[in-house]
C-alpha cells in the first residue's frame, strides 16, 4: 500500500488528505475561508494567503489523525502548485517542502486543474479512462481527453470568464450572496428556465471552446437595462430574480452539456467525467445524466466532497505521479498559470 499526503491552497479553501494508492481517501480536511471573503463579493488574494497561513499546520494534523496516520506511515507529500493565486500556492509549496525535507520523503508538485480530472475516479477500482473530461470551476472551464491518470490533453477551454466565475458574477447583479453558484442554484428552484433567453455563446459549429462574458453582460443589462449597468435590481420582484436566475442556470447548463457531447463525439471514448467546483450544481448532472443515458455513455461525477477544491484529489493525482517516478525536489516554485505543454 502506498500512502499520499495531499496539501491544497491554491485559492480560498486550506486543505490536507490522506489517501491510500490514489483511490482510497482516509481523511479529507477543508477549510474554507468563504465566510473572510464574502463581504467583499469574491476571493482577496491578500487575506486568502494570510488565512492560509493560520490554518494550514492544524488542518494537515487533523488529516494525519483523522486518518490515524503518523510521518512513518507516509511515502509521500503531494502539493497543488500550479495553477493559482500564487501568494497562496506558496503557502502551501512551502509546508509540502518543508515536511519532503524534514520527514525525507518525496515531494510531488500537482496540477490543480489536472487534479480536478482525477477527482471523479476517487473510490473507483477500476479507472475510467479513457473518457472525455470537463473540468468547471471558479477558474477553469476545461475538456480534456483523459487516456491515463498523467495522460491528458486539453480539447478546450474558455476564451475568457470561467463558468463558475459567470455564476458568481450573475449572482453579484441579482443581488445574491458570495459564492454565486450555490445562490443562484437554490434562487433558481423558485424560477422559470424558460422566462429569459439567454444567449447560449457555442462559437461556431466545430468548436471546443467557450465564452461566458457574453451572458454575465446579458444578465446585467437584463436587469438594468440595455446599456445600463446598475439602478434596475430594485424594480425587480423576488420572482424576476429567481426567473433570471433560473434562465441564466439553464443557459449555462445547455453550453456545457452541449460541448460535451460534441467532445465525445470527436473522440473515440464511451465515458464522460465531471469536475470542479461547478459540478456540484443539481442541474448541470442531472442534464449530464439524462444526455450520458439517451447516448449510452457512462458517466461518473465527482462526489460532492471532491467538486471543490479538496487536498484529496491532490493526493490521488500524486500517487500516480510517484508510479511514475515524476517527482519534484526543493527547488520547486509556485506558478500562477499552468504550464503550456506541448
Ligand atoms: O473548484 P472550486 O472550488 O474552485 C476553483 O478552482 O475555482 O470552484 C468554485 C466555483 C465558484 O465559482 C462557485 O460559485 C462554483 O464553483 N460553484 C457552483 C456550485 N457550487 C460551487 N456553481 C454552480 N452551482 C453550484 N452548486
Ligand atoms: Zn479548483
Amino acid at each position: 500500500m502506498t500512502t499520499v499526503l495531499g496539501i491544497e491552497t491554491s485559492c480560498d479553501e486550506t486543505a490536507a488528505a490522506v489517501v491510500d494508492d490514489g483511490h482510497r481517501v482516509r481523511s479529507n480536511v477543508v477549510a474554507s475561508q468563504i465566510e473572510f471573503h464574502a463581504k467583499y463579493g469574491g476571493v482577496v488574494p491578500e487575506i486568502a494567503s494570510r488565512k492560509h497561513i493560520e490554518v494550514l499546520n492544524g488542518v494537515i494534523e487533523e488529516a494525519m489523525s483523522t486518518a490515524g496516520c503518523c510521518r512513518d506511515a507516509i511515502d509521500a507529500i503531494a502539493v497543488t502548485h500550479a495553477p493559482g493565486l500564487v501568494g497562496s500556492l506558496l503557502i502551501g509549496v512551502t509546508a509540502a517542502k518543508t515536511l519532503s525535507w524534514l520527514w525525507n520523503k518525496p515531494l510531488l508538485a500537482v496540477d490543480h486543474v489536472r487534479a480536478h480530472t482525477t477527482s471523479p475516479a476517487i473510490g473507483l477500482d477500476v479507472p475510467p479512462w479513457p473518457a472525455v473530461a470537463l473540468v468547471v470551476s471558479g477558474g477553469h472551464t476545461t475538456l480534456f481527453v483523459v487516456r491515463g491518470f498523467l495522460d491528458i490533453d486539453r480539447l478546450g477551454a474558455t476564451t475568457d470568464d470561467a463558468a463558475g466565475e459567470a455564476f458568481d458574477k450573475a449572482a453579484t447583479v441579482l443581488g445574491l450572496p458570495y459564492p454565486g453558484g450555490p445562490s443562484i442554484e437554490e434562487c433558481a428552484r423558485d424560477g422559470d428556465p424558460a422566462a429569459v433567453a439567454f444567449p447560449r455563446t457555442l462559437l461556431g459549429r466545430e468548436s471546443l471552446d467557450f465564452s461566458f462574458s457574453g451572458i454575465k453582460t446579458a444578465v446585467l443589462y437584463h436587469v438594468n437595462g440595455p446599456g445600463k449597468t446598475s439602478g434596475g435590481l430594485e424594480r425587480m420582484s423576488p420572482q424576476d430574480i429567481a426567473d433570471t436566475a433560473a434562465s441564466f442556470q439553464q443557459a449555462v447548463v445547455d453550453v456545457l452539456v452541449t460541448k460535451i457531447m460534441r467532445a465525445t463525439a470527436r473522440v473515440c471514448t464511451d465515458t464522460v467525467v465531471l469536475g470542479g467546483g461547478v459540478a456540484a450544481n443539481a442541474l448541470l448532472r442531472k442534464t449530464l445524466r439524462h444526455e450520458c443515458q439517451r447516448r449510452d455513455l457512462r458517466l461518473h461525477a465527482a462526489d460532492m466532497a471532491y467538486c471543490g477544491d479538496n487536498a484529496a484529489m491532490i493526493a490521488a493525482h500524486g500517487y500516480h505521479m510517484l508510479e511514475a517516478g515524476q517527482t519534484a525536489d526543493l527547488t520547486l516554485d509556485a506558478c500562477a498559470t499552468t504550464e503550456p505543454r506541448p
